[in-house]
């Protein structure tokens, strides 16, 4: 028999990780999805056969197997009012709540750990962290493009720091956009340039296995280049430190 997912908390990455598992999946596994984000739990299962919505949290964790912990950090506590059992694996996808803590929310469940999917998981795009390893969690994410086990918590959490740069990065992409404005090209010429110039390049990442980003740079800027100049001043400006101090920031958040 196939895992059964309950999922807690259906926003935004619970809505990811529902639409990985089942769009265009012949035989998708059963989510069970707690009621509240009620307008997405309730499009969820109009859309997939195999979703369906549970009547509150305990009947979620009544009807599954593995439970995919996606609350926000402080509504985690409310884990705790659950009755789980033994056999139950819990999945975290809450950020900077720490094993510890999860543990004794979910006792007597044994078997949890935490993870960071990101949106694209959506198109089972992602490269799900994982900490500590755990078969179902890299079974379920196998199933959402691929998972990173992590040993170490405070390697898994550093990871977590750099997810945590993607609303940098798209706004990196709209000040472009926004400049592209100022000199008279329409909204939407400029952030359809903008898009194709990264989507372009960022796609020649995926068969890159690991990737050198330095050589990459290199690749594009050419010497006395105006893409070395755009580097430079950037650098020159301190972005690339900002950016390094903006990572540091995020891990003291994430670490627990
Ligand atoms: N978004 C991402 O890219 C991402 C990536 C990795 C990890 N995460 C983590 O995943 C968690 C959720 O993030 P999100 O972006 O999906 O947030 P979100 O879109 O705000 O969704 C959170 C959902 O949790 C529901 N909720 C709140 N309290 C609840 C409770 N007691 N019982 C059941 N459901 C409850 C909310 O329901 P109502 O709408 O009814 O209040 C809402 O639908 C966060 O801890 C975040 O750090 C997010």
């Amino acid at each position: 028999m196939s895992t059964s997912y309950g999922l807690l908390g259906i926003g935004s990455i619970a809505r990811a990780i529902v639409t990985g598992l089942c769009e265009g999946v012949a035989a998708p596994p059963r989510a069970i999805l707690s009621p509240r984000g009620a307008a997405t739990s309730a499009e969820l299962a109009e859309r997939y056969d195999a979703v369906s919505v549970a009547p509150d949290n305990q009947a979620v964790l009544d009807a599954s197997q593995v439970v995919v912990v996606c609350l926000p950090v402080a509504a985690a506590d409310q884990l705790g009012a659950l009755s789980w059992r033994p056999d139950h694996v819990v999945v975290s996808a809450t950020a900077a709540l720490g094993m510890p803590r999860l543990l004794e929310l979910v006792a007597p469940a044994t078997r949890a750990c935490r993870s960071v999917p990101m949106p694209p998981v959506a198109d089972r795009a992602g490269l799900t962290a994982v900490h500590p390893p755990l078969a179902e969690a890299r079974a379920l994410f196998d199933r959402l493009g691929g998972t990173l086990e992590v040993e170490d918590v405070t390697a898994y959490e550093a990871l977590s720091a750099t997810s945590a740069t993607l609303a940098g990065f798209f706004a990196y992409l709209d000040t472009q956009a926004a400049w592209l404005r100022t000199q008279g090209i329409s909204a939407a010429d400029g952030s359809r340039y903008v898009a194709a110039t990264y989507a372009g390049a960022l796609g020649s990442l995926r068969s890159a296995d690991p990737p050198d980003f330095a050589e990459l740079a290199g690749e594009y800027a050419t010497p006395g280049g105006v893409n070395e100049q755009v580097a430079r001043e950037l650098r020159e400006a301190g972005a690339f430190d900002a950016l390094t101090t903006a990572l540091d920031g995020a891990l003291l958040r994430l670490a627990t």
